[in-house]
């Protein structure tokens, strides 16, 4: 028997398929599990990129019927793919998934549990690799954490044992700490997957490939020839229904301390030696310890905060943040963030990194700009009445996804004429798996380079966690700036840019 890897070819691409496993979903009938979680699942085996001697177990606290949970699951994928939902695959899929309901405090839930995993393991000979998604409210994470530990299912019976846990990873660096001791307390690091879906965006792993794969790009991404970064995370959707979550978290827990700051990781890294997941981890963290303090008795030279009010989201007038369900009267927690960022190391010292993200504003768009230098010296000074514009590369992570850089060139005509000309690369056709698919790919097969290791969390919390005290005891008297839903923002945040004699690009 051949016990190598095996491959699937799609979308032209070669992709390992993942050995047998039995994949656990806690939350199985909760929102996450519904909206991404099993269609992604789904898609991967009707695309023969699960392994058929694999099955999923769900599981949670509503008592239902096997039948019931299955139909659950049916119409959860048929509304998100629409068309491409396929009655065949369907079947196929469906008859290895089960239900197991139970509390997630109960020990005898967990003994049971592992009855019905040994029998599975045994019916679908998925040789004994487990993994254990946790796609529930963080206030479980440590309750569940605990018990699997207790009931001996956090152990390695002769094949892996993966725990998948979604983000938020604490809510500060104290919570963040215990939570990781917790689980370092129950599994190994290498057994642990702290999902950051951002990272499983084709356009996002793509930025190393960019930069790494390319000698025309590495020499000019340093201070001397680049001016400044923008990383900007918008979107033109509210909070949702989910106030209870965000009210406590805010736009700096929700979107900066993971999302954002990850991204500014991988523009700033240096180049690993090999492209290897603990290598770019190390290379991530390095930088993440090289970001300057920011100092919270002078927040507001780096940081505006600004909360949505009514407005339009392109195609209907949509309330105030402060009237949406759910949320306390008067409330000051920020729905945007525009934060300046310094890196203190030989190849950013002096060039500033602003990122920003918010709720309800003028665009759905996540991109990465990287704004050069002028020319040196402008020969054409005489003969041209305006500056010419710096050279911008852009990095668009959605929607569009690509990358443009944006040059001059000479004008059709006689006389000196320049004009801005983009080269673009669209990067659409190419992305072939959605992040979800990609991120339970990857923990299936044991690859966590798209995973937060421990130090990260802990450093990028380290971070934030002295703003987020200041701006929450009110000590800093940071204004919570009000913007139209539909704009670009509060006006502060463009001062923000314009006091250092600069633009942020329009959204
Ligand atoms: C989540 C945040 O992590 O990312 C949400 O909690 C946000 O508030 C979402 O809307 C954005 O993800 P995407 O993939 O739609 O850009």
């Amino acid at each position: 028997m051949n016990n190598g890897p095996v491959y699937a070819t799609y979308e032209s691409c070669s992709i390992e398929i993942p050995k047998p496993f039995l994949l656990v979903i806690f939350g199985a009938s909760g929102d996450l599990s519904q909206k991404k979680l099993f269609p992604a699942l789904y898609r991967l085996d009707r695309d023969g990129l699960l392994p058929r001697n694999s099955c999923i177990l769900g599981t949670a606290r509503t008592a239902m019927e096997q039948s019931t949970f299955r139909e659950l699951i049916r119409q959860s994928i048929e509304k998100a793919l629409g068309k491409d939902f396929d009655r065949k695959a369907w079947d196929i899929f469906s008859a290895r998934l089960y239900y197991h309901s139970g509390a997630y405090d109960d020990p005898a839930s967990y003994t049971k549990m592992k009855g019905i995993i040994k029998d599975l393991e045994q019916d679908h000979q998925t040789r004994a690799n487990r993994i254990f998604y946790l796609a529930v409210p963080p206030t479980v994470y440590e309750l569940i954490i605990a018990n699997l530990g207790i009931s001996g299912l956090s152990k390695e019976e002769g094949g892996f044992t993966h725990v998948a846990i979604e983000k938020p990873i604490g809510s500060d660096l104290a919570s963040a700490k215990q939570l990781n001791a917790v689980l370092r307390a129950t599994f190994l690091e290498r057994q642990i997957y702290r999902m950051d879906h951002y990272l499983a965006k084709e356009t996002v792993q793509n930025i190393l490939m960019f930069r790494f794969a390319n000698a025309i790009f590495e020499p000019l991404w340093n201070r001397r020839y680049i001016d400044h970064v923008q990383i900007t995370v918008a979107e033109s959707i509210g909070i949702e229904n989910r106030a209870g979550y965000y009210e406590k978290a805010g736009i700096l827990r929700d979107m900066f301390q993971n999302h954002i700051f990850q991204l500014l990781a991988l523009t700033a890294m240096e180049p690993p030696s090999v492209f290897e997941s603990e290598r770019v981890r190390d290379e991530k963290v390095k930088v993440f310890r090289s970001i300057r303090p920011f100092p919270p008795d002078s927040l507001t030279d780096c940081l505006v905060l600004g909360q949505y009010e009514k407005g339009t989201d392109g195609s209907k007038e949509v309330v105030a943040y402060q009237q949406e369900k759910g949320v306390r009267p008067g409330s000051m927690t920020p729905t945007y963030a525009a934060l300046k960022v310094h890196i203190d190391n030989w190849r950013w010292n002096g060039v500033p990194f602003y990122l920003r993200s918010g709720k309800r504003l003028a665009a759905k768009k996540a991109e990465i700009s990287v704004h050069y230098k002028g020319v040196p010296h402008l020969m054409f000074s005489r003969a041209m009445k305006e500056e010419i514009e710096p050279n911008t590369l852009v990095i668009r992570i959605q929607p569009d996804e690509g990358i443009d850089i944006t040059f001059q060139a000479k004008s059709p005509g006689t006389k000196i004429c320049l004009s801005p000309v983009n080269m673009d690369f669209s990067y659409r056709k190419f992305v072939a798996l959605t992040d979800y698919e990609r991120i339970l790919l990857d923990c299936m097969q044991g690859d966590q380079m798209l995973f937060i290791r421990d130090d990260a969390v802990e450093q990028t919390w380290s971070l934030l966690t002295p703003a987020i005290e200041a701006i929450e005891t009110g000590s800093e008297g940071l204004t919570l700036h009000a913007y139209a839903s539909g704009s670009e923002g509060p006006a502060d945040a463009a001062a923000l840019l314009r006091n250092d004699g600069r633009v942020w690009r329009p959204l």
